[in-house]
């Protein structure tokens, strides 16, 4: 893939800020992912209802595991339709904080596809300050998914130059808005019964939120560093198996197995199939990947989960590892 460079207002012309606009709007819309100035640092964005679009954030990135991803929206009406507020102080710092570097995790609705929170009831939004991410947010007109656009285990780009350093190759699209101006990410906070604890430290500092209500630090550091960790990530309550090969597994006795099998519909005796993709698409795979996952385990007809191992190259990694920690779920042990 060839990646182009679009200059938006860093050469100050009006003219080419509306062209790097029409082309970022055009490939969002073609399920394309790009690289965008944000006023903290580039983020890898893709529009946010489309689940194979996400999974290709994923996939350029080289993440060996689904984070849950920032949903930036057009403007403050597009709130309540990817997330429910659920207290007053949400609204008094969301009206007072944004557009800005903010980002608040609240109960999502259901036009979130799982892969962006990677299977988390909950989603993280922010409206960005930066006049060229707005712009384009504004006229893709939805919600954009977007993490930093750095490589996984890199630092967040404050650059285009640094985005291409790193991506050069891996996404169609660079929008060049010129240095971020805070260089450090948005501060991510989760609000509950009028207490904001402060799950990522950021340019909004406990200071600034102390003016809104109590504020307290996240619990756990490690909720920081590994968020693919975090104790809120969705985990089956079914016990979960990982097979090599489905043909040859015999469901044990007494048992309703459900299968999530990566491409062929398996001949075994299974109560309930969903298969990952039919053409064995690793993109199409991440993309139902959590949802497939969350059926089964609703499915009142089946206990167990039989999950078939996915080829581990490219985003196939990612969806292996989180195979094998729902395989690992203690919560497996709990009783139903
Ligand atoms: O400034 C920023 O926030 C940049 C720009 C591009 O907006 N974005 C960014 O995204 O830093 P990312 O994916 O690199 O970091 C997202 C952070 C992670 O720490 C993640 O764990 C947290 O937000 N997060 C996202 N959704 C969450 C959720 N549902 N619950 C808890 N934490 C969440
Ligand atoms: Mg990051």
């Amino acid at each position: 893939m060839t990646t182009e460079t679009v200059a938006a207002i860093c050469d100050r012309y009006r003219r080419s800020q509306t062209a790097a606009t029409e082309k970022a709007v055009e490939l969002l819309r073609r399920g394309e992912i790009m690289a965008l100035p944000t006023e903290t640092v580039y983020g890898l964005a893709a529009d946010a209802r489309n689940a194979i679009a996400v999974a290709k954030i994923f996939e350029a990135k080289e993440r060996p595991r689904f984070d849950p991803l920032i949903v930036h929206l057009p403007d403050r009406n597009w709130l309540e339709r990817v997330a429910v507020v659920h207290e007053s102080l949400v609204r008094d710092l969301v009206n007072k904080l944004w557009p800005g570097p903010f980002t608040i995790v609240l109960p999502k609705t259901e036009i979130i596809p799982d892969i962006v929170t990677a299977g988390l009831e909950t989603v993280a939004v922010r409206i960005s300050a930066h006049p060229v991410f707005s712009e384009i947010v504004s006229e893709f007109g939805g919600p954009l998914a977007a993490p930093s656009a750095n490589r996984f285990g890199k630092v967040s780009p404050t650059t285009a130059q640094h985005v291409d350093d790193e991506l050069h190759g891996r996404i169609p699209l660079i929008v060049d808005g010129g240095a971020t101006a805070h260089g450090l990410e948005s501060t991510v906070v989760h609000v509950t019964n009028g207490t904001i604890e402060i799950l990522r430290p950021g340019p909004i500092t406990k200071d600034a939120l102390s003016a809104f209500g109590k504020v307290i630090n996240a619990a756990s550091p490690e909720k920081i560093t590994a968020p693919g960790q975090l104790s809120s990530h969705y985990a089956p309550q079914k016990k979960l198996m990982l097979v090599d090969d489905l043909q040859s597994f015999a469901v044990p006795e007494n048992k309703r197995a459900g299968v999530l099998s990566f491409r062929e519909p398996s001949s075994g005796d299974f109560t309930a199939t969903r298969v990952l993709s039919q053409r064995g698409d690793l993109r199409e795979a991440a993309a139902n990947l959590f949802h497939m996952l969350r059926e089964l385990d609703a499915d009142p007809e089946i206990d167990l989960i039989i999950a078939e191992r996915v080829p581990e190259q490219g985003l196939g990694a990612a969806i292996m590892d989180r195979l094998r920690r729902a395989a690992h779920s203690d919560a497996r042990l709990l009783p139903r």
